[in-house]
């Protein structure tokens, strides 16, 4: 089969594509056609070496599953060969999605949902698992809450922003200009330009001093010590965004907020609760531009590079005849 290595640490030219072995399903295992997978800022962070102790070169990366089962191991007994399946590969344990075949551990796989394409579903387990994680279980926001969700343009924001809106909430998000009718679009009640205005004015002028329930942080930078501004009494923060400097969070003792910090974990049930929203009509993945296997280091070069002008998120079609109408670029 065909695979994108990783050989080196490094730029975009660090990945070579090549023949390698079909993996062969062990017990309680799937062997999955990859049809698609897509782009996230760890597949780049890992490329150029972050996280260079947790990953043995030459690697397989990609952490987005869409695709059809053609094997099962002995022991497998909720998916048979035909299956439609999404899910995320095991991080840094394994080969990721970057090949034309993955397999899986049976438990951490979900049923792909039949409305979606595969280049949609590629584009929604990895970033709707943080989501679900950061706003559902560490939030647990609440009909009637408010919520402020950064860069709800952005792989992370534009399926925040429709999930939180699912769950009651009045969204605020931060967005570039170019993307307030996009944002609106999904969902967003109000739109901070974060080029041109202070969001934490934004929200006490919206909110009437208030400030909002939860501040989702899917940026960095000082977020975190910023955030209690923003913050209504008893407000939770959820950062996604490892940050090696030192934070000074003292302003959130006069809140008493909470902070929360997630690295995504894979599970079935996550899953199967985003399919529940994508068939009710409620949440969709926008595709916003998509690539080859071949070409996925042009997808790392697209992704890394500030104001790109992608909206949602880039897409890989691994299986050429995985196709989709609506993306952008
Ligand atoms: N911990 C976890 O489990 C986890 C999981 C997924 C992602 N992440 C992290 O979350 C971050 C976002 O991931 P992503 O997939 O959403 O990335 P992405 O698709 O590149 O989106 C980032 C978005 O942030 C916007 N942005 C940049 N600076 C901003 C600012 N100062 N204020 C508001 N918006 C701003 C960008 O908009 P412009 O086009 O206007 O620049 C872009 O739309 C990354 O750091 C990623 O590593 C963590």
């Amino acid at each position: 089969m065909k695979a994108l290595r990783l050989k080196s640490f490094g730029g975009p030219e660090a990945f070579e594509l090549h023949d390698v072995p079909k993996p062969v399903p062990a017990a309680g295992q799937v062997l999955v056609r990859v049809h698609a997978t897509s782009i996230n800022p760890l597949d780049y962070q890992v490329r150029r070496g972050d996280y260079s102790d947790l990953v043995q070169l030459p690697a397989i990366t990609g952490h987005d599953v869409s695709g059809v089962v053609e094997a099962v191991g002995p022991g497998v007994t909720t998916f048979a060969p035909g299956d439609e399946v999404w899910y995320t590969p095991q991080i840094f344990d394994g080969p990721g999605s970057y090949a034309e075949y993955h397999v899986a551990a049976e438990a951490i796989i979900g049923r792909k949902p039949a409305s979606l394409s595969h280049l949609e579903a590629a584009s929604l387990t990895l970033v709707g698992g943080t989501v679900w994680e950061a706003l559902v279980v560490r939030a647990a926001l609440r009909v009637g809450e408010s919520i402020l969700i950064h860069g709800g343009a952005g792989g992370v924001g534009h399926v925040a922003i429709q999930v939180a809106k699912a769950m009651g909430a009045r969204v605020f998000t931060t967005v570039r200009e170019a993307n307030f009718e996009f944002a609106r679009s999904l969902g967003a009640d109000v739109v901070i330009d974060y080029r041109n205005e202070d969001y934490v004015d934004a929200v006490l002028r919206e909110t009437g001093g208030r400030g909002v329930d939860v501040v989702f942080d899917t940026i960095g930078g000082n977020t975190l010590s910023r955030s209690p501004d923003a913050l209504a009494q008893l407000g939770r923060v959820v950062s996604i965004v490892d940050i090696a400097e030192p934070q000074n969070v003292v302003q959130a003792w006069g809140k008493n907020a909470s902070y929360h910090f997630v690295f995504t974990r894979q599970n079935r049930g996550k899953l199967d609760e985003l399919s529940a929203l994508v068939e009710r009509g409620q949440l969709r993945p926008h595709v916003g531009a998509v690539y080859s296997l071949a070409d996925i280091p042009l997808a790392h070069t697209l992704l890394e590079t500030p104001n790109n002008g992608v909206r949602g998120k880039i897409a890989i079609a691994v299986e050429p005849s995985a196709h989709l109408a609506n993306a952008d670029l």
